[in-house]
């Protein structure tokens, strides 16, 4: 059984003193799920929310990184220094970094294996546009995308990947693709992944939806066979709805939902 994983994505929000005061009402409302909990934060809010989220379930992240491992490469930081002061997770290649800062299938697939060389885990993001959707090349992105993105990794580095599936019409928009459509798309993103890496490595890979999840829909969304949790942006920015998503699956009291 493949583990839900809910990870917000804080984007360009959030002080290291509203990090902090997130993430103390948080811990509380998330401690008995069984998913795993993730908040990809500003680099400034790192050590801070490193700190507060010592003894807790809730892991962190970053939101980019370079490929590099050091050098001349002013503002950029490396996943070495990400790893440096514990951040787990990274997410790679998220469309508003495709679409602003010219991240391209080929960086991304650097960053992966830099990332996967420091002990971080990546969360790759792929996703087709609204005028792709339109033209029926939904699937035909989004699996260039994987396979590019995954180029030359072992199937063990595969099975340990995240894959965030973000149509990009639904981000932030308020538009979610129906819970069908992702399910849909995800299971041709593990079709792609069976044919390079085989069953197991498409059996074992989290692929999650992004793209305006929020509580409401949650549960909906992830119930479906080949979903496995979430990327959320805006809707991780306030704890209580946050928690609301990460507890999906579970009724309060700690009574589990079936
Ligand atoms: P959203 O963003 O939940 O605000 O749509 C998702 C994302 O960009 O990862």
């Amino acid at each position: 059984m493949r583990k839900k994983v809910i990870a917000g994505n804080w984007k360009m929000n959030m002080l290291p003193n509203e990090a902090i005061q997130f993430i103390e009402e948080l811990a509380p409302l998330v401690k008995d799920t069984k998913n795993e909990v993730v908040l990809c934060v500003p680099y400034t809010d790192l050590f801070y929310a490193l700190l507060t989220a010592q003894n807790t379930n809730i892991k962190i992240g970053a939101q980019n990184m370079h490929f590099e491992e050091k050098g001349a490469y002013t503002g950029e930081v490396s996943a070495q220094m990400l790893k440096s002061i514990n951040a787990q997770y990274v997410i790679i290649g998220h469309s508003e970094r495709r679409q602003y800062f010219n991240e391209t299938d080929e960086t991304v697939n650097k960053k992966i294996k830099a990332a996967f060389e420091n002990g971080l885990k990546p969360i790759v993001c792929v996703g087709e546009t609204l005028e792709q959707r339109e033209a029926g090349e939904t699937t035909d992105i989004i699996t260039k995308q994987t396979k590019l993105a995954l180029e030359g990794l072992t199937e063990e580095q595969v099975k340990n990947i995240i894959i965030a599936y973000e149509p990009i019409w639904a981000i932030g928009t308020g538009k979610t693709a129906t819970s069908e459509d992702a399910n849909n798309s995800i299971k041709s993103i593990r079709e792609e992944i069976c044919r390079n890496y085989g069953q197991n490595a498409s059996d074992s890979v989290i692929i999650q939806y992004g793209g305006s999840v929020k509580s409401s829909n949650a549960k909906e969304l992830f119930e479906m066979s080949d979903i496995d949790g979430g990327l959320v942006g805006g809707a991780s920015l306030k704890a209580e709805e946050f928690s609301k998503i990460v507890n999906f699956n579970d009724f309060g009291n700690g009574e589990k939902n079936h």
